[in-house]
């Protein structure tokens, strides 16, 4: 069984090149049904140049958050997205959202959460973060999204280590590396029916 996914992405969208990538070539159980950003995003380039259907949905042309997310919900829902995945998408979504795919959201975000998340800490400046604070680890996180901001049940996360000559820009593309093994892992475990919630826990069955 092939899980569809409808992808949400904000910029480059390297992460969701990934997770084509590996679709593509069948490491993965999964097909990008769709893909939405609230931007002219590059990550909308690189659906369209696999023939996926890419949208833009911008906020500021609704007249409430509820309209805005309904809108993203509906074209998630036309095109079949059985699974959301928040690939560098950076807009905040509400329970409205959330509830409209109760446990079928899945977000990676560019630390080791709780450090540096929640709101504010996106992007660069999260890599930016890790610098100042000085801390010798950082890495990257996939988890469930549920109606706080990054505080869902974790599935995986991996480490790299800050070295002294690391700046937030070499920082970044550590963590993007990792990103793209375990976003793309995250999504084969789901699609397999291997990940079980309980509490605050994710389980993997081996
Ligand atoms: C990724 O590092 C992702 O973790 C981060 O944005 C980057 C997007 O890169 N997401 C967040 O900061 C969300 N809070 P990409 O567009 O190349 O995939």
């Amino acid at each position: 069984m092939i899980l569809k996914v409808g992808v949400l992405a904000s910029g480059n969208g390297t992460n969701l090149q990934a997770i084509i990538d590996k679709s593509r070539n069948g490491q993965i159980p999964v097909r990008v049904a769709v893909v939405i950003s609230d931007r002219n995003a590059f990550a909308l380039r690189r659906a369209r140049a696999h023939n996926i259907p890419a949208y833009i949905v911008k906020p500021g042309e609704y007249d409430s958050q509820r309209e805005y997310e309904q809108q993203m919900v509906d074209i998630l829902k036309k095109h079949g997205s059985e699974l959301v995945v928040l690939s560098g998408f950076m807009k905040i979504l509400s329970p409205h959202f959330i509830d409209s795919f109760k446990g079928r959201i899945i977000n990676i975000h560019p630390s080791l959460i709780p450090a540096f998340c929640g709101k504010g800490f996106y992007g660069m400046k999260v890599h930016e973060a890790v610098i100042d604070y000085g801390v010798k680890i950082t890495g990257a996180t996939v988890h469930f999204v549920d109606e706080n901001v990054d505080s869902g049940p974790i599935i995986i996360q991996k480490a790299v280590a800050v070295e002294d000559s690391d700046t937030p820009e070499t920082i970044a593309q550590k963590v993007h590396e990792i990103e793209h093994e375990i976003l793309p892992e995250a999504l084969k475990l789901f699609a397999q029916g291997k990940l079980k919630v309980i509490g605050r826990r994710v389980f993997i069955e081996r």
